[in-house]
């Protein structure tokens, strides 16, 4: 699976925004790749105040983006391509210039209107203070009050207001939405914030400690990961199986051993294990990462979804190149910079491709991290467009650094992705890593992509469990059912290989050993 961030994928009129007819023109390419299938990010008509998260209408598209006509031309061809389209679904907000927030906004206190969100007098004898202690996911408090004195929440940006699951209308509009994207060829949907939706409706404060991802020693979390949120998604999925060979995923900041509960028969076919995500690059903490995810999907009878990067953390290729144990959240801005080493990050990202691709489930690659793209760190301040940056008083520079536009070329304006500037700022070793400049090198990061993608297919791709092989410590090995095998070094010295192996797939150069930092395929 390869997620488009749509607005840095590639712009086809010169705005310096990427849009739903740049992602067509580039088909072929994603083809060549090797991928199935696209999550496309939010496309949906959208201030964009947190890059579409924020949709105003979702059945509509962005202008930007271009139009429905497009959406379903990209569907079509993205099918004759042999390449599947899941289009990203946001159920527990919506833009505050949603019609529904309008209409609240419009109505008096205590009006229907307003049901469908949560919109509550504050405390305090005037009702000065908010209704709950509740922290925003960006940062500051998660009420945000009218000018009628009431307060609206929203668990992310003030201008994301959450809505109320329990009422009905929300549960008959999202089912509604599910069918108009199916009914124009979608193949299904991640689903945004998916351990959100549910809230305590007595609106408790939170004693909770502010973290994305609960774990299931604090049971009965005010707002993530509540028990009511699984009704829900059956009626999603009764959706789903109404139509042939549709899937959603959940983006669920969980504990691993929260995971299942997601995967039942009839909720999710697919849940990202973050945990994974999360791992530094150490032997052990990686395998039993590993090991964790596995488990814990197996109590639902499915292998796990993996992932390295997305729109929201730090490239890889770029935590990777940091000390272990750095907060790689809060460097981006405090720093110092200089602990990063570019190329051990980009040697360890090689090799992690390989450690993920050969585990069994499906995994997501996160565009241009086939071009090894580091993150963009040292972005101006002026031109941070993530609402972290303000929501948190400026104290977290936010996601911009992962979302700079990709290059395509090595030279030329806004290096391929447009005719103009694109919307962030590229830095100018982005010309020597695009596309362009690595197509046809046997040593770049884009040809390993490819090869490893196209063997994958023979040798990993199926759902069966890995065997751990011994090994020397620090290195990671293990065997499929088909027996092919998957070595990574992580350990401090080369280790040798026997004479007869059988490479598949290397992430560099070998020479009879495999190098520290290097990973390698036998067949
Ligand atoms: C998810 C998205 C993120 C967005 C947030 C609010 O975590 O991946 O980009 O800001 O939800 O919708």
């Amino acid at each position: 699976m390869y997620q488009v961030y749509i607005r840095s994928f590639a712009d086809s009129n010169g705005d310096g925004t990427g849009d739903i007819n740049g992602l067509r023109s580039r088909l072929g390419y994603l083809r060549d790749l090797g991928v199935d299938a696209l999550w496309v990010n939010p496309w949906y008509k959208s201030p964009l105040h947190d890059g579409g998260y924020d949709v105003a209408d979702f059945r509509a598209i962005e202008p930007r983006y271009g139009t429905l006509a497009d959406a379903e031309a990209l569907i079509v061809e993205a099918h004759e391509h042999d390449i599947r389209v899941i289009v990203d679904l946001v159920p527990n907000h919506t833009s505050i210039e949603h019609v529904w927030f309008q209409e609240a906004m419009a109505a008096p206190p205590g009006d229907p209107a307003r049901q469908r969100y949560h919109i509550l007098p504050g405390k305090g004898t005037d009702g000065s203070e908010p209704p709950t202690n509740w922290v925003s996911v960006f940062g500051g408090s998660a009420w945000t009050r009218l000018d009628d004195g009431e307060w609206y929440l929203h668990l992310f940006d003030h201008t994301q207001p959450d809505m109320n699951w329990e009422h009905p209308e929300v549960r008959e509009e999202l089912c509604s939405i599910l069918r108009f994207w199916l009914d124009r060829g979608a193949d299904g949907f991640r689903i945004d914030v998916a351990h959100g939706l549910a809230k305590d409706m007595d609106y408790p404060d939170d004693d909770h400690d502010q973290k994305l991802l609960v774990s299931s020693d604090r049971p009965d979390h005010p707002f993530w990961d509540r028990d009511e949120i699984h009704p829900i998604v059956r009626e999603w999925r009764a959706v789903l199986d109404s139509y042939d060979d549709k899937m959603m995923v959940a983006e669920a900041w969980v504990a691993s051993d929260r995971i299942a509960l997601y995967l039942r028969p009839d909720e999710y076919h697919q849940s990202f294990s973050f945990d994974f995500l999360a791992t530094d690059w150490n032997a052990e903490e990686l395998e039993t990462s590993i090991d964790r995810s596995i488990k814990a999907s197996g109590v639902a009878g499915r292998a796990p979804t993996w992932v390295l990067s997305n729109h929201d953390v730090v490239r890889h290729a770029t935590r990777y190149g940091l000390p272990e144990g750095t907060d790689w959240r809060t460097w981006l801005l405090d720093g110092p910079h200089e602990i990063l080493d570019t190329e051990l990050g980009l040697r360890r990202a090689r090799a992690g491709i390989l450690l993920m691709l050969g585990l069994p489930g499906p995994v997501y690659l996160y565009q241009g991290e086939e071009l090894g793209l580091p993150e963009v760190y040292d972005l101006p301040l002026d031109v941070l467009d993530d609402p972290v940056w303000e929501q948190s008083n400026r104290k977290q520079k936010g996601r911009d650094g992962c979302r700079v536009p990709l290059p395509w070329t090595r030279t030329g304006p806004s290096y391929g992705f447009g005719s103009g500037d694109a919307w962030l700022p590229q830095p100018e070793l982005f010309g020597a890593i695009s596309v362009e400049a690595q197509t046809g090198d046997p040593d770049a990061i884009l040809e390993l992509y490819r090869a490893a993608l196209a063997v994958r297919r023979d040798h990993f791709a199926s759902d069966d469990d890995i065997e751990w092989l011994d090994s020397p410590a620090g290195v990671i090995a293990y065997q499929r059912g088909s027996g092919a095998q998957c070595w990574v070094n992580v350990s401090g010295t080369d280790m040798a290989l026997p004479a007869d192996a059988n490479v598949l797939v290397a992430s560099g150069p070998l020479d009879g050993v495999l190098p520290v930092n290097h990973a390698v395929w036998l067949g």
